[in-house]
Order: C-alpha cells, then structure tokens, then sequence
C-alpha cells in the first residue's frame, strides 16, 4: 500500500505511540482488503464503549492509546454501559460505574467527543453526501451510507479509533464506487404500517439475501424513524451495511434494480414477528430507543404516558442522546415521561448495558433490539410504539 513521508513517520513512531499503533492496524487492514492508498476522512464514530464488552483488557488498551494519542477529526463514541449521570436510577452498581468512568475519560483525554449515542447524525455528527467517513456503528453505518450518502465501511472499534488518530483510512470496500453496486433486487409488496414494521422487513431481507446490497423497490413512504429501525435490522440480520430504495435514498438514481429478484409479502413480514417474538404474556422491562430515539419519539412516549403510570412490575426506559434528551427537558416531555415511572436512559442502551439476568421478557419497537436481548437471556416482544407503552402501563402484552 503506497504511504505518504507523514503516514510513514507515523508508522515508524516518530509521531508517537498511538499514531504508530494506528498505522499498523490501519496497513494490517489495508493490506488484507488490498486497498491501495489511505484516504482523509470526514468524522470517525467509534464502537466498543460499554465496560461491560471492553473489559479490564480493553480498558488498558485504551489508557496506553489516551497517553499520547489525540484525534484529528470530529470523533463521537456509540453508547456505553450506562446513562453517564443518572446510572444509579438504572440499577448500575458502583464497581460497573467507576470502571465505566474511566473508559469515558480515557476516550475524553483523546479529544474525542463523549455523545455516546447510536444516532450521531441527530446531533451534530451528521457527514456530508459522498463524504468518506470511518464509523462503526452497524446501523449509523448503513443509515450514513444509504440514508445520507456518505461512504463508509463497518468499522471495528480499534480500527475506528486508529482512522480517528491518523484523519485517515484505508481505501477499500465501501469507499470504492465499483463496490457499492446493488445485487439484489426487492420487490416489497407487503404493507409497511408502523417502524417495526420497518424492522421486521428489516430481518426478512437480512435473511433472504444475506451479505448483499438490496434495491429495493415497492416502498412509497418512509420518515427517519422507520429508516434508522430498518437500518438497525437489515444489517443485524444479515445483509450488508448498505441499500438503495426507489425514489428516496439519494444514490438510488444511480441504478437499475438487479435482476436477481425476490419479493416481500405481508405473510413474510408476518412470520419475521413470529420468529423475532417469543409469545410471552408478562412484561418487566420496556424499552424504546433502539437505535437511540429521535425527539419526534421522545415526543409520542410522552403523549402516549400523559396521565398513566408505569406498572410496578416493569421498568420502562426511553433510550435515547444526551441532547435530544436536554430537548426533550425543554419542551416538557421529560417531566411527563419521568412523572409516570418512565425512566430516560441516556449514553447507554438494551444491548450494553448489564441487563444479563435483570429481566425477564422485554418490550420494544426495535428488531435489533430483540436479537440483543436474546443474548443478555430475555424473551422478547415486538410491537408499535402504542404497543410497548400499553405493556409499560399494565404490565402485560395484551
Ligand atoms: Fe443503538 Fe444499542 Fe440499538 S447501539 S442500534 S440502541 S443495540
């Protein structure tokens, strides 16, 4: 891979430990994937925050890179472990908090920005079209890909952090216009109604034709809230970060539909739900906000709880930024939301933070959110909005 003098002085230390690191991870991965040359990115979004995945190994590797490593871009973080204020109220023990903290400052002394949140692009972190960015997020990745048309590949925290440290990244998959070509063609017949809806043709997709770019066609109408649910899903469940859809992502004049096809009916979308839910009755623990949620969410939650309560039996959280929340604090739905039980759960999320064992069965809008909550051992439950925040107040899915 050809290296400019600066990246080569970067890679031979002269620039310092962190920078050194980040070139050899960022060459290793060049070399693998056969790119030619680095090239400038536009912002970095670094996964792998959470103490409860990083571990005491991952929370040295961090403090060797904080000594001298300093970022040279706009650099925000995915969620961590816990609401950075309030961990407490979310039942976080103390021994998890402190070494959650230090995570947080190692990644603070390298100049990164602590948003700790999923959807970068709702506050501030929002990439230009066709700009190349390095993020790592799965579905940030896919929505900045497809949603906004910048270019990026799946980046793994290290490798994240390392893109951050040098402003650069290995030019390949994603970044490369001749990889970004639709393979499959999805006629999308069945009825999309609500955003899990989006989800669960999310899972069909993934599954049906998995590792691939679907252009999709068929669909009239989407807001950002379905968008960022499908995007969550699509790539959780298989296909790749990336995906065209007729008439309303930006890059999907570009191309015809593939002739590989295959089509998406509401007996589909409605054997996704029968294999995303598990068919239980009793409802512990509800959570919307997966990816995080944008105000307008934030905003039906309140209007949905004005004047009920949260069950006793069930801890209801609102995941979501620190800044959408502060708007949210502003315009009246915090107070209305935390006054019926509801508890915001700001920086982290259901997939990391510690919930292994804290609950039972889950309630959530989000596809993506089920595939996690299976692996922290709940049994779990789709549904709309209104759906979730009826299981909240009663307890139950009725
Ligand atoms: Fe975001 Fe966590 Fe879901 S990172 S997409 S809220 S699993």
């Amino acid at each position: 891979m050809y290296l400019t003098k600066d990246e080569e002085r970067m890679l031979n230390g002269e620039m310092g430990y962190a920078a050194k690191k980040s070139m050899e991870i960022l060459v290793a991965l060049g070399e693998i994937y056969g790119a030619e040359r680095l090239i400038k990115v536009g912002s970095v979004q670094v996964a792998g925050v959470s103490y409860h995945n990083l571990g005491d190994a991952g929370l040295e590797f961090l403090n060797e890179l904080a000594e001298d490593g300093r970022v040279r871009v706009l650099t925000t973080l995915n969620p961590a472990g816990m609401d950075l204020e309030d961990w407490k109220r979310l039942g976080i023990s103390d021994e998890f908090a402190e070494k959650q903290n230090m995570v947080i400052d190692a990644f603070r002394r390298m100049g990164i920005i602590v948003s700790c949140t999923c959807t970068p692009y709702f506050i501030g972190n929002l990439p230009r079209y066709r700009e190349h960015i390095a993020w790592s997020e799965s579905s940030a990745v896919t929505f900045a890909n497809s949603v906004i048309g910048a270019m990026t590949n799946r980046e793994g925290g290290p490798s994240a952090l390392a893109a951050a440290f040098v402003g650069k990244t290995p030019c390949y998959g994603l970044h490369l216009e001749e990889n970004r070509r639709p393979d499959v063609h999805v006629h999308v017949a069945a009825r999309l109604n609500t955003t899990p809806d989006w989800g669960a043709l999310g899972y069909c997709i993934g599954k049906k034709a998995p590792n691939s770019i679907p252009y999709i066609t068929g669909v009239k109408d989407a807001d950002v809230d379905d968008l960022k649910s499908f995007c969550a899903s699509i790539v959780t469940y298989g296909a790749k970060p990336m995906f065209y859809i007729e008439n309303l992502t930006p890059d999907a004049y570009r191309y015809q539909p593939p002739n590989e096809s295959l089509t998406i009916e509401d007996a589909d979308l409605k054997k996704a739900y029968e294999e995303i839910n598990d068919g239980v009755g009793d409802i512990d623990f509800v959570c919307i906000g997966c990816p995080h949620c944008s105000i307008k969410e934030v905003a039906r939650v309140a209007e949905l709880l004005k004047g009920k309560h949260v069950a006793p039996t069930t801890e209801f959280w609102v995941a979501t930024s620190r800044t959408v929340k502060q708007i949210a604090d502003k315009r009246g739905y915090t107070t209305i939301i935390e006054s019926a039980g509801g508890k915001f759960a700001c920086d982290t999320c259901m997939a990391v933070a510690p919930l292994k064992g804290r609950f039972k069965t889950v309630a959530t809008t989000s596809a993506k959110g089920c595939f996690y909550s299976r692996q922290n051992l709940m049994a779990t439950r789709m549904g709309s909005l209104e759906e979730c925040v009826q299981a909240a107040v009663t307890g139950k899915w009725s």
